[in-house]
Formats: structure tokens, sequence, C-alpha cells
């Protein structure tokens, strides 16, 4: 299974394995855009067990430069879930979002994975648009999951929507 480019744009950009060295990089990426942000230590935590893996975009040539975007997610048994996927706002709506998630979904596909899970916020317009478009549907809902950006004392609340993309 292979996606075409979806940009040309994205070619400019090269999908590495993600690796320890990516995790301070990766913190900043999250913090632009996520009301409890991952810390450089948790995605280290992460990255090192056995299950999670992800992909990193690079600018092509010029690696030292950090990823613009990356996507984390973790295999069991015969099931993936993405754990967290984030463009740079400066890289957004170049086929990065998607050509990560092809790679996530590539890799799943070659572990044998029957399906990839996700839960989204039913509010996050462009990850419904993303999702959508790579073919996952609806399975589930969990209301009142999400606290919404700037809402983090007041109590405002949305539903994270749990999505499912067949492999098989
Ligand atoms: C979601 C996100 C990763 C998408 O990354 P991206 O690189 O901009 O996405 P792409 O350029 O690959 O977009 C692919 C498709 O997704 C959909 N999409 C992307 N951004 C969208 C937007 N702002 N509104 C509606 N649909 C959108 C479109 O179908 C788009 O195709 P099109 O550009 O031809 O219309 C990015 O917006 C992001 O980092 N958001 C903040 C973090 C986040 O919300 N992560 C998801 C948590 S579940």
């Amino acid at each position: 299974m292979r996606l075409p480019f979806f940009s040309e744009k994205a070619r400019d950009f090269t999908i590495a394995a993600m690796t320890a060295d990516h995790a301070p990089m990766l913190a900043s990426l999250h913090r632009e855009d996520f009301v409890r942000p991952w810390t450089d230590g948790e995605f280290q935590a992460l990255i090192s067990q056995d299950t999670v893996f992800g992909f990193v975009a690079l600018e092509t040539g010029n690696a030292r430069a950090g990823p613009v975007g990356f996507v984390l997610a973790r295999a069991a048994a015969d099931e993936g879930e993405i754990l967290t996927i984030a463009v740079a706002r400066s890289h957004r709506r170049h086929g990065l979002g998607w050509q990560l998630m092809d790679a996530a979904l590539r890799e799943l596909y070659g572990q044998r994975a029957e399906a990839l899970f996700l839960e989204v916020d039913e509010t996050n317009q462009p990850a419904l648009g993303l999702y959508r478009r790579l073919g996952f549907r609806e399975v589930g809902r969990r209301p009142g999951y999400y606290d919404r950006p700037g809402t983090r004392t007041g109590g405002g609340k949305s539903a994270a929507l749990v999505m499912r993309r067949d492999l098989r």
C-alpha cells in the first residue's frame, strides 16, 4: 500500500524514522498546539518503548534544522494507535500531515496490523479533515474528554471521537 505524493511541496521534505534525539524538538512542536503539552522526557520515554514508533518530517538535505512535523504511534497485537501528530504552523497544508500518516499506515501494514485507531477532538477540523480523507471513520465518542484551548480552568470541554481505519 502506498499513497500517492499528496503535494509537490511535500517533496522538499523527507519522512524519516523518529529517534530519541528528536525529543526536544517534538516537545516544542507539541507545545504549539496542545492544552497539555508533553515534555521532552515524556517523548523520550515513549520513543524508548518497543511498541512505540514514529516518523518526522525533515527538510531534505538539512536534517540538522530539526523536524517540522511528526507522528507517534503504538502497535499492539494486531492493532495500531496514533498517539499524537503535529505539523509546525508555518508548514501546514503542504501535505506533510498526509505524508506522516502514510508512513505510519505503511509501517503498521508491514507489521500485519488489522486496523489503526486514533482519538480526536470533535472540534479539530484540520485533523478531522485529514483523517476522513485518509479513510478513517468514526466508531465511538467520549463526551467531555478534552479541555478546550484557553479553558484549562474554566470547564470548557469537547468530545473525543474515536476513529478507525481498516488496514486489511
Ligand atoms: C492536523 C495536522 C497534523 C494536519 O497537518 P497538515 O500538514 O497541515 O495536513 P496536510 O497538508 O497533509 O492536509 C491533508 C488534508 O487534510 C485536510 N486538512 C488539513 N488541514 C485542514 C484544515 N485546516 N481544514 C480542513 N481540512 C484540513 C485536508 O483534506 C487536506 O487536504 P487539502 O489541503 O487538499 O484540502 C495539522 O493541522 C496540525 O498539526 N494540527 C495541530 C495538531 C493537531 O491537531 N493534531 C491532531 C491531534 S488528533
